[in-house]
C-alpha cells in the first residue's frame, strides 16, 4: 500500500515538475516497502540514494525553471531546497553507517511530509510565475533536459 499518492491537488501546473514530484513520491512508497519487507540494509542504501539523487536533480531543475521564470523568491525557495536536500543525505549517511541509529518510521513520516509540504507549501507558490512566462520556462526546460542527458553521458565514458 503506497503512503502517498499524487493527486491533481498536487498539481503545480508546470508538467516536467509534476512528473519529477510523481518521482519522488514514487521513490518514498518504494522505501516504504523495503522497510516494510524488511529488505536487506543494502537494498534500503540504494533506494534512499536514489531518493538523494532524484533530489537533487529535482532541485536543480526547479531553481533553473524558477530563475526563468523571474520568480522573486527565488533566494529562499532555494535556501530550503539545500536544508531539504542536506537532511536526506543526513538520514542516508547516518543509515549507511548504522541501520539501527534511524526510526524507519519517523523517517518515513519526516520524508511524506516534507514532500507533501514543500509542494503544497512552497512550490504551489511559483505557479502563476511560471504560467507568466510559459516559453521561457519551457526553454529553461530543454536547455535543463540537454544539459542534464549530456552530463549523464560524459559520466557514462
Ligand atoms: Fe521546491
Ligand atoms: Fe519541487
Amino acid at each position: 500500500m503506497p503512503i502517498i499518492h499524487w493527486t491533481e491537488d498536487l498539481s503545480v501546473g508546470t508538467e516536467t515538475i509534476d512528473e519529477d514530484h510523481k518521482v519522488l513520491i514514487g521513490m518514498i512508497n518504494k522505501l516504504d516497502d523495503a522497510i516494510k519487507s524488511k529488505e536487506p540494509q543494502g537494498t534500503v542504501n540504494k533506494v534512499l540514494s536514489e531518493l538523494l539523487d532524484y533530489t537533487g536533480y529535482h532541485f536543480d531543475r526547479e531553481e533553473a525553471l524558477m530563475k526563468a521564470a523571474n520568480y522573486p523568491d527565488y533566494d529562499a525557495h532555494a535556501r530550503t531546497h539545500g536544508t531539504l536536500k542536506a537532511q536526506v543525505a543526513d538520514i542516508r549517511n547516518r543509515y549507511e553507517r548504522n541501520p539501527d541509529s534511524i526510526h524507519e518510521r519517523e523517517v518515513l513520516a519526516f520524508l511524506k511530509n516534507w514532500l507533501t509540504a514543500h509542494i503544497l507549501g512552497r512550490d504551489k507558490l511559483y505557479a502563476p510565475f511560471m504560467e507568466s512566462r510559459r516559453e521561457d520556462v519551457e526553454k529553461a526546460n530543454e536547455a535543463f533536459t540537454h544539459e542534464s542527458r549530456s552530463k549523464a553521458v560524459s559520466a557514462d565514458s
